[in-house]
């Protein structure tokens, strides 16, 4: 499990947090939060340090596009789906669980 504080995550600003000791991309887009594992199915690249568009994600390294609500591998050369989070937003609280 992570708290993190709601107002210190940045729309469509990606960021790492460890729950129960697994990385973990936490992105906020708009009053929304989306949590899905931090590192690249094809590779070994943080997902944190890629770029959102919309409610995706693209690889920093080799591009591939992911969806943050599902995980789904949207585009080449990664296929296999990322594991997904659950996240509770509860006032200025974000919770993460595995
Ligand atoms: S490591 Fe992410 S696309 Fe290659």
């Amino acid at each position: 499990m992570a708290e993190i504080a709601l107002d210190s995550l940045v729309s469509g600003k990606p960021v790492a947090v460890d729950v129960d000791g697994v990385a973990v991309c936490v992105a906020r887009i708009g009053d929304e939060v989306f949590a899905v594992e931090d590192t690249c199915t094809h590779s070994e690249a943080s997902l944190s340090e890629g770029e959102i568009t919309g409610t995706k994600i693209e690889c920093w390294l080799h591009g591939a596009e992911f969806d943050l609500r599902t995980g789904e591998a949207l585009t080449p050369p990664a296929t296999a789906a990322l594991k997904t989070f659950k996240v509770e937003v509860n006032g200025n609280q974000v919770v993460v669980t595995n």
